[in-house]
């Protein structure tokens, strides 16, 4: 038989929208690896940046063009002529590069933002398309604020862009205003009205402030819309866009109902996750759909009965087909070696035996200290051990002395080489005086980025995870270290940094001894 589905393209956007999100910022080289995963999962088109914005930008979106094997690569442009002749090169040796320039439709934002008449962007809308097509034959136009937008005006505008040659017009919730209703309408009255409205595919790119996002993606779709915009983890200004992951496993699941195809391999979203999460140091929420730790666990009584007697009692997807090996049930003190090793392996991960018998030990040690261990704990556990087991500078023991009274004093063995010191160090508030001891140790010229703690898990026993981004000259670097002592967690992750730094070669000024 046929296949009947239309497909849908996906259009990702976590390298640009959801780097756009406060804190996200990602390296050079955590957005490579961002860009090859989601080009491996089926990603149709990777929004790899907005290249005028820096020469970082720049560099990230040349990069991904230049090495992305499948996908379109995009870059973002404002309706200026200078902006689009940088995106212009910056996807100038992509297999497939396109252009994606927007510009602002609703009164609103003529009136207070452009201060510019209708007619004046509809001149700018020709100008800018025309001087887009001459650079790539693939450009999308978009409408910002679409949702806003008198719909006289839009289709006057999206007319204007497809005359252009504008080959994907896009139509935002920039504000994330509509309801699914509105928005599949708007598709729907637009692809009627405007002539020629069939030589261009439509796209959805939704924004979450009402926690909208996803559905009214899914009603674009009913409305003609054959693209969707979207992010993983749906990171993304404010409330973040439409999540990658919701949409392709809505579609996926409920195929009796959208009869669509995503190219997504999706047994590789939990992987794109989870290296989402760490690049943009973005923690995913515990009950988030798909990807949240809880989305495949079931706790209560009746649930983990109904489980065992069948799966689909509580279950419409397998966890298999996000790409997790199985149900998360969470572990305990009581866990022994045996199914501790089982669920390593069903988390994909394989040690050897003396590094097995290491971080079992410190699960035991964990377990004592806390309730439940949760997959996320032992995945901390396992990174730490991982991460650190080629370390030059390791922490040996750290005490510190913190509270009202002040100073705020941290006393650190290290050793590094070999060589063990140790030093003690004021600060204004403990997790400076811990710095400040690194900082007598390994004297260093760095500056420090990023200083970001969560928890692991949920409860006041949970394990602290801290992240700590250094930079050095033109390189950054980010590093995590795991506790459930935040202070040692800190200074673990800002001695992980300073290996990191040094593995890259970049030159430590040691006092007591060269780490270079
Ligand atoms: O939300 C928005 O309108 C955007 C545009 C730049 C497409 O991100
Ligand atoms: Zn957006």
């Amino acid at each position: 038989m046929a296949n009947t589905k239309d497909r849908v393209v996906i259009f990702d956007t976590t390298l640009r929208d959801g780097e756009q999100c406060p804190g996200a910022t990602m390296t050079l080289d955590e957005k490579l690896a961002v860009a090859e995963l989601l080009d491996g999962m089926g990603v149709d088109i990777i929004e790899a940046g907005f290249p005028i914005a820096s020469n970082g930008d720049f560099e990230a979106v040349s990069e991904i063009a230049r090495r992305t094997k499948r996908a379109t690569v995009a870059g973002l442009a404002r309706a200026i002529p200078a902006d689009i002749a940088r995106a212009g090169e910056a996807v100038r040796h992509a297999q497939r590069g396109r252009i994606h320039t927007f510009v602002s439709t609703s009164a609103i934002h003529l009136a207070h933002q452009m201060r510019k008449t209708q007619d004046e962007v509809i001149e700018i809308i020709l100008k800018t398309v025309a001087q887009a097509r001459d650079l790539v034959e693939d450009v999308e136009w978009s409408a910002m604020d679409a949702t806003r937008t008198d719909i006289d005006y839009l289709c006057r505008c999206v007319e204007a862009a497809i005359r252009a040659g504008a080959t994907t017009i896009n139509l935002p919730d920039t504000v994330g205003y509509a309801t699914p209703q509105e928005y599949g309408a708007m598709f729907r009255a637009v692809r009627e009205r405007v002539p020629d409205a069939d030589k261009a595919i439509f796209s959805v790119h939704c924004h979450d402030d009402l926690g909208l996002a996803v559905a009214n993606s899914l009603a674009g779709l009913e409305g003609g819309a054959r693209q969707i915009e979207c992010t993983v983890n749906g990171i993304g200004e404010r409330a973040g866009n439409a999540a990658l992951e919701e949409i392709v496993m809505a579609i996926r699941t409920r195929a009796d109902v959208m009869p669509y195809d995503t190219g997504i391999d999706t047994t590789m979203l939990t992987r794109a996750s989870k290296l989402v999460s760490h690049a943009a140091n973005f923690p995913v929420q515990y009950n988030k759909a798909i990807v949240g730790r809880n989305a495949f666990a079931h706790e209560s009584g009746i649930h983990q009965d109904g489980m065992l007697k069948h799966s689909e009692t509580y279950e419409i997807m397998t966890p298999a087909s996000v790409g997790l090996a199985k149900t998360s049930l969470v572990m305990g003190k009581h866990s022994g070696r045996a199914a501790f090793k089982s669920k390593l392996a069903e988390l994909g991960i394989s040690l050897s035996d003396n590094q097995m018998q290491d971080v079992f030990e410190r699960f035991k040690d964990l377990a004592d200290r806390k309730k439940h261990v949760y997959d996320e704990d032992i995945e901390a556990l396992v990174d730490q051990n991982l991460a650190t087991a080629h370390d030059r500078i390791k922490l040996v023991s750290l005490s510190v002395i913190a509270g009202t009274r002040g100073p705020q004093r941290a006393t650190m063995k290290i050793e590094m080489d070999g060589r063990t010191f140790t030093e003690e160090a004021d600060g204004n508030g403990p997790v400076d005086a811990v710095f400040n001891a690194i900082h007598a140790m390994v004297p260093h010229d760095t500056v420090l980025e990023l200083y970001q703690v969560h928890a692991v898990t949920e409860g006041t026993d949970a394990q602290a995870e801290v992240s700590v981004r250094l930079k050095a000259g033109e390189r950054s670097v980010t590093a995590r270290g795991a506790d459930p002592d935040t202070l040692v967690a800190s200074a673990k992750a800002y001695l992980s940094a300073l290996n990191k730094l040094s593995a890259v070669s970049v030159r430590l000024h040691a006092q007591h001894a060269a780490v270079v």
